[in-house]
């Protein structure tokens, strides 16, 4: 089966620990201590809550399991809510200033990784107020859910309605002539445009022939189903030359 080209995790796409870390950091350190609400069920959290939220959060998210690896997991979670009597009151500031502390600390702005994010605290907020009620009985060992883009939705599979227009022409097909061997310099690099090469670095270079030899089969696959690029199909002589290279065995 064709291997299809990655996509990012909401975890690549949030800028990884580093950024994750800054956002529970402003959250804990700064806006709960002062917050009416909330400090109260705080003043007795470990010094290092936020890399712990952080790393359940980057877990969640499709990043690496270090949370499980590190802290214990659905388990240990769960036993941290346990008791707490969470209110909806308190869920709703929790919520308010974790978006809060986004914004503060330039998590991204894009509707995509915001409509995810926010679908994630909710949920989950909603279910730390039900677990910690006196009276609830949270299943056991569940695995650390691992969330996704809303619908599947991800921030650049959509040329933004803000982007600079370019008046980048359609490439000029130069498919080679009869007798003359078909290369990725002269034929294929130059179907690319440079906003297609811009949307789909994060995992490969379109105009770089090892990553495009190596990702031939899943590029293939978009272009015939029209995925790919996201602005508008190519035209089937344009996909068909791309197939002949993939024949004629990708050559430089
Ligand atoms: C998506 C929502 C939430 C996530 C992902 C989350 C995540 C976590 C995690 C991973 C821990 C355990 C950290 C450790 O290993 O010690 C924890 C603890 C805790 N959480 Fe949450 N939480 C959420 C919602 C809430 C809400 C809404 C509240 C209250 C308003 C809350 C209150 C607490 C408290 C009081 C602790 C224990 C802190 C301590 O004393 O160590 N959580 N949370």
């Amino acid at each position: 089966m064709a291997q299809q080209p990655e996509r990012p995790t909401l975890f690549q796409w949030s800028g990884g620990f580093p950024a994750l870390t800054r956002m529970t950091r402003r959250f804990y350190e700064t806006y709960v201590p002062e917050d009416e609400l909330l400090a109260p069920l705080f003043a007795n959290m470990s010094p290092d809550h936020p890399e712990r939220v952080a790393a359940w959060l980057g877990e969640v998210f499709g990043g690496p399991k270090a949370y499980s690896g590190t802290y214990g997991g659905y388990d240990r979670m769960i036993s941290q809510h346990i008791g707490k009597e969470i209110t909806p009151e308190k869920r709703a500031r929790w919520v308010q200033l974790l978006v809060r502390s986004a914004d503060d600390v330039g998590m991204p702005t894009d509707p995509e990784w915001r409509a995810a994010f926010v679908a994630y605290v909710e949920w989950g907020s909603r279910l730390a107020v039900e677990n910690s009620q006196l009276e609830s009985h949270p299943p056991a060992h569940m695995p650390v859910p691992r969330w996704w883009w809303v619908c599947d939705a991800t921030p650049d599979a959509r040329v933004s309605a803000l982007a600079v227009q370019t008046t980048e022409e359609a490439p000029v097909m130069e498919l080679p002539t009869e007798g003359e061997p078909i290369s990725f310099d002269a034929h294929i690099k130059p179907l690319f445009r440079s906003k297609d090469r811009q949307s789909m670095k994060f995992v490969f270079d379109l105009w770089a022939h090892d990553d495009v030899s190596l990702h031939a089969d899943a590029i293939l696959q978009r272009l015939r189903n029209g995925s790919m690029p996201c602005d508008g199909a190519w035209p089937a002589e344009k996909v068909d030359a791309f197939d002949r290279w993939i024949q004629a065995g990708k050559p430089a």
